[in-house]
Order: structure tokens, then sequence, then C-alpha cells
């Protein structure tokens, strides 16, 4: 995929990071939306998880993903992971003349685009949670707020397993959930890239009134919002391909992108970052 430059509008790819697969939540969601968007995807397979790293950690590998997105000419990056984007994102923004956009802000207006929404449960990875990125912006946006983070690390390997039906998985979100319910939640705000694929088990799990807010729709919108105000959306007609580039090629990742994107990933890429 090249960089084309039709007068002064960029319609080169769409560049989406994440640590691994879970941002082709993300990624499914937007060609859902944008079926003419062409998409280059970077996975850290190499350095996964992101969500047990530390701060510093997590703003140095996004910056070497953002560089080698912005290096095959994107138009934009959408930073498909929770825990990037709660480190990274104002540094990445800082630092970088390309539009980019992460999870988190689409989510949170999102959730309080529900006028009755008071009391909010998080569920994420420990990074995400200790950044106070998602409690942040929902308490800047709407006062009097009650706000509960939940870290449930157990999660994403239990999804990746793919034990989406298995008693412990229901078991285990139970464990995380059943303080929050307790607490009264009326929202509950998905914040990690796997969590869409628990849906229909959080359904079963959580009380009828409960609000589920999840990264990947939520992103999906405001990417085409974002897209439509800066000139940026794809040539009418044109056919949008998806190409993913990854740190460490597995075969495993083939079978898990096809159940995050539920569909064959096509060719997938090695990528070699600082390169
Ligand atoms: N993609 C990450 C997120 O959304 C979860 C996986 C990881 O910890 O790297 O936070």
């Amino acid at each position: 995929m090249k960089r084309r430059t039709i007068g002064s509008v960029n319609t080169g790819p769409l560049g989406f990071f994440d640590s691994g697969v879970g941002g082709l939540t993300v990624v499914r969601a937007v060609q859902e939306l944008l079926p003419g968007e062409d998409i280059l995807y970077l996975g850290d397979t190499a350095r996964l998880p992101y969500g047990s790293k530390s701060p510093e950690t997590i703003r140095q590998f996004a910056d070497e993903d953002a560089r080698f997105l912005i290096a095959r000419g994107v138009k934009a990056i959408v930073v498909a992971c929770n825990t990037a984007t709660a480190h990274a994102l104002p540094s990445l923004r800082q630092q970088y003349r390309v539009p980019i956009l992460g999870v988190i802000e689409a989510g949170v207006d999102a959730a309080l685009a529900n006028p009755n929404a008071e009391r909010i449960g998080i569920i994420a990875t420990r990074g995400t949670i200790g950044s106070h990125a998602y409690q942040h912006a929902l308490a800047l946006r709407r006062t009097g707020l009650i706000i509960h983070g939940q870290a449930a690390p157990l999660l994403v390997p239990l999804v990746e397993e793919n034990w989406i039906d298995h008693p412990a998985t229901a078991m285990v979100l139970k464990t995380y959930l059943d303080p929050l319910v307790e607490k009264g939640i009326d929202t509950l705000m998905l914040a990690c890239t796997h969590y869409p694929l628990l849906i229909p088990l959080l359904r079963e799990i959580l009380p009828d009134d409960v609000c589920l807010v999840d990264s990947a729709t939520t992103c999906a919108e405001h990417l085409q919002k974002e897209l439509v105000n800066l000139n940026l959306l794809a040539p009418a007609g044109n056919e949008g391909k998806l190409e993913i580039h990854l740190t460490d090629l597995s075969e495993e990742f083939e079978v898990l992108a096809r159940r995050f994107l539920k569909k064959a990933p096509g060719r997938i890429h090695r990528a070699v970052l600082g390169g």
C-alpha cells in the first residue's frame, strides 16, 4: 500500500496499531462503517502484552509503532489499544503532525451521550485502570459521576484462548463485575480492545438495564466524523484493503485474527520497527 496524494488531500491508508490482535476489533468496526478505507495494521506481537507494562515502556513502544506507520505514509493513526491510548496519546499528538485518534475519547462521549449515566464502571487492563485516563476524561465532561475502575487482567488471555463459552470465563467475569453491580452501575465501559468478544456473555451476567459501551464501535464512529471533518475520506468507489504487519509472526495469530475480524486476515507481513 503506497501513499497517494491527490491535490492537497492525502489518500494514503489509515494506520492502526495495537500490542497484538485486540485492535482488530476496531479494524472490523471500521471496515463495516467505512468499507472504502485502506488499512495498515501494526500488531506489536513481539512485545505484548502492553497492559502490564510501565507507562514509560508503553510510551516508547507506542512511539516506535507510530513511526512505523508514519514512515509508510498513513493519512491518520488510530491507536487501537486502550492501554497505549491511556499512556501515550498526548505525547504522540505532541510529537507528530498526522491526525492521531485514540479509543478513550470516543468511548467517553458515547457513555455520556446518555443523559442519565451517573454510575459508571470501567473494566480494562491494569495499565489502563492505573493511568486514570478514563476516570479523568469522564469527570472532566460531567461533574457528580460515580466512577468505579476494575482491572481485569485475566480477560485478555481467556479471550485469546477462545474460552468465551467456558464456565471459567463466566466465573472470572462475575468476580470482576459483582462489586461493580453491587455499587449499582448504570453503564459499563469495555475499555480493552479484546472485550467486544465478551459482549454476549456480559449481557447474560449483567442486569438488563446496564448500558455497555465498547471501544471498537465508538472509535469507528468517531473516526468517521474526524475523516469527514478533515476531508480525508477515501475516494468514493475505493475497495478498502487490509494489510497486517506483526513484529512477531506466529500461526496462532492467524487463527486469532480470523475470530477477531470474523474473516480471513489475508497475507501477514513481518514488521521490523526502527528500520
Ligand atoms: N489491546 C490492549 C488494550 O486494549 C490489551 C492487550 C494488552 O495488554 O496488550 O488495552
